[in-house]
C-alpha cells in the first residue's frame, strides 16, 4: 500500500509517500522558524497560513521525487492531534479532500504515535516489544510499547515537558527560538563541575517526571549570577551545562527504572529532545553495562516530519483501519 502522510500540527509541514513494501519513497518539510523567530515563539495564526501556502507544492515535490501519480495512491493519513487546532486543520480538511477525491480512505493519527514509531523508519529498527522514551515540547512520557496500537502509559511529567523547559531555559539565557538546539550548543562549551543541579522526582519511585522546579532553580541561578543585568558568557554556558546535565541525567535514570520494571532490553526515543546530543550519549552508555540497546529516529525524523505520519498511518490503514471523523480534529488528545 501507497501512502501519503501529512503533518501540519505546529511549525512544520510535512509530507512524505511511505509503500509497506518498498518503505519510505520521498519526504519533504518546510520549517517555519524564520517566520516565528521573532515573536519568540510559535504564533498560531502565522502558523496555519503558513501551511495553506506550503502543503501542496510539498506534495507536488514529493510526487515528482517518488514518480508516482495520484492513481497510485492508496490512502490518506495526517496528523489529527495533538496540536494548534487551526494548524491541524489545514492537514485535516486538505488529506480528507484528496482522500474524497482520490477514492481511497483516510485516517487521523496520532501525533505522539508518529514520533513513537519514528524509529521504525531506520534500516536498523527495534523489535516490539520496547519502552519508548517520547521527549518532544508538548510531551515527556515513558510507554511500553507491544506492537502497533498497543501502548501502555508507564509515566509522564506531571507539569513541563522537557523540550519546554528547554525552550524556557532558552529565553532566561536570552537565546533565540527554537531554544533546545541553542541551549545544547551552548552547554557544549559549559563546566559540568561549576554548578550541582537537582535531579527532579529521582528519589521517588515511580516513572513520572517534573520539570518546573528545575526551571525555576534555573531561572534563580541566572538572577544570581547576573552583574548589573548581565550574565558573563561563562556563567550562561555553565547554566545551560548545568541544566542539560540535571535533564538527561534524569531522563537516563527514569529509563533505565523503566526498562527494569517491564524486563525488557530495548528502549526507543523519539520527539525533538531525542536529537539532543548528550542525551543520546548517556543512554548509549548506562544501557550498555545491562545489555540493553537504544533506538532513535535519524536527526530529520527526530523532529516533526511527514515520514513518521506516512508510515504510521500505513500500518493502520493496511490494517483496515480508515476512519471517517470528517476532518474533526483533536487539539487535546490523549494516547
Ligand atoms: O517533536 P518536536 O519537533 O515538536 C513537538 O511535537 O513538540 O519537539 C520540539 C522540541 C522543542 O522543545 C525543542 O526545543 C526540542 O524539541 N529540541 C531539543 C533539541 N532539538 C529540539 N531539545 C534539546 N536538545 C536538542 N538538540
Ligand atoms: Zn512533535
Amino acid at each position: 500500500m501507497l501512502i501519503l502522510g501529512l503533518e501540519t500540527s505546529c511549525d512544520e509541514t510535512g509530507v512524505a509517500l511511505y509503500d509497506t513494501d518498498r518503505g519510505l519513497l520521498a519526504h519533504a518539510l518546510f520549517s517555519q522558524i524564520d517566520i516565528h523567530v521573532e515573536y519568540g515563539g510559535v504564533v498560531p495564526e502565522l502558523a496555519s497560513r503558513d501551511h495553506v501556502r506550503k502543503t501542496l507544492p510539498l506534495l507536488e515535490e514529493v510526487m515528482t521525487e517518488a514518480g508516482v501519480t495520484a492513481k497510485d495512491i492508496d490512502g490518506v493519513a495526517y496528523t489529527a492531534g495533538p496540536g494548534l487546532v487551526g494548524a491541524l486543520m489545514v492537514g485535516a480538511t486538505l488529506a480528507r479532500s484528496l482522500a474524497w477525491g482520490w477514492g481511497v480512505p483516510a485516517l487521523g493519527v496520532h501525533h505522539m504515535e508518529g514520533h513513537l514509531l519514528a524509529p521504525m523508519l531506520e534500516e536498523k529498527h527495534p523489535e516490539f516489544p520496547f519502552v519508548a522514551l517520547l521527549v518532544s515540547g508538548g510531551h515527556t512520557q515513558l510507554v511500553r510499547v507491544d506492537g502497533i496500537g498497543e501502548y501502555k502509559l508507564l509515566g509522564e511529567s506531571l507539569d513541563d515537558a522537557a523540550g519546554e523547559a528547554f525552550d524556557k531555559v532558552a529565553k532566561m539565557l536570552g537565546l533565540p527560538y527554537p531554544g533546545g538546539p541553542q541551549v545544547a550548543k551552548l552547554a557544549a562549551e559549559g563546566d559540568s563541575d561549576r554548578f550541582d543541579f537537582p535531579r527532579p522526582m529521582v528519589n521517588r519511585p515511580g516513572l513520572d517526571f517534573s520539570f518546573s522546579g528545575l526551571k525555576t532553580f534555573t531561572l534563580n541561578t541566572v538572577d544570581d549570577c547576573k552583574i548589573d543585568g548581565v550574565l558573563a558568557p561563562q556563567d550562561r554556558a555553565d547554566i545551560a551545562r548545568a541544566f542539560e546535565d540535571a535533564v538527561v541525567s534524569t531522563l537516563t535514570i527514569k529509563c533505565r527504572r523503566a526498562l527494569k520494571q517491564e524486563g525488557l532490553k530495548t528502549l526507543v526515543m523519539a520527539g525533538g529532545v531525542s536529537a539532543n546530543l548528550s542525551l543520546r550519549a548517556a543512554l548509549k552508555e548506562a544501557l550498555a553495562k545491562e545489555r540493553a540497546e537504544v533506538f532513535y529516529p535519524a536527526p530529520q525524523f527526530c523532529t516533526d516530519n511527514g515520514a513518521m505520519i506516512a508510515y504510521a498511518g500505513a500500518q493502520r490503514l493496511a490494517a483496515g483501519q480508515a476512519d471517517d471523523d470528517g476532518a474533526a480534529v483533536r487539539p487535546r488528545w490523549p494516547m
